[in-house]
């Protein structure tokens, strides 16, 4: 779990931010998706994956992201579309103080399927431990 800091490319023109799959991203893309016009004070995520390794960048605007082992808790603040945050599979994670012009991008590893995830945080103490 480490935030990551991506070339800016580009010229006089603008910016531009490169990410390839299995290269950038220490896995291979099956999924994108994009969080945004999360409501003030809403915390979003709050689940683990049993496989699912995802990557995380605030392409718009900033949040933080509170990453736990079950053991240790980490806070990071995504606020540049350069800097991105990977979240390892069975790693719980929630997202929170949104901007309210947030675009949080994430790719995932894995095609989505609910039985992939774990919603309690109890049930992911007891995975993690055992
Ligand atoms: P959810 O995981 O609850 O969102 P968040 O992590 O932002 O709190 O997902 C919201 C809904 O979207 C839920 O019904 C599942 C669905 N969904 C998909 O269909 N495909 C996906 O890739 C994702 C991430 C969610």
């Amino acid at each position: 779990m480490a935030v990551v800091e991506h070339n800016i490319l580009g010229d006089h023109r603008g910016k531009l931010v490169a990410i390839e799959s299995a290269v950038d991203v220490p896995f291979e893309i099956k999924r994108v998706f994009y969080i945004y016009g999360t409501e003030p004070g809403i915390p979003r995520g709050q689940h683990s994956h049993f496989k699912t390794k995802q990557y995380l960048i605030a392409v718009n605007g900033s949040c933080k992201v509170t990453l736990d082992n079950g053991s240790k808790k980490e806070t990071f603040f995504l606020n540049s579309p350069n800097i991105a945050l990977f979240q390892d599979a069975m790693i719980w994670g929630e997202m929170h103080d949104f901007s309210k012009d947030c675009v949080l991008l994430v790719l995932a590893s894995d095609h989505y399927k609910e039985s992939d995830y774990i919603r309690n945080y109890e049930d992911f103490l007891l995975e993690v431990n055992k």
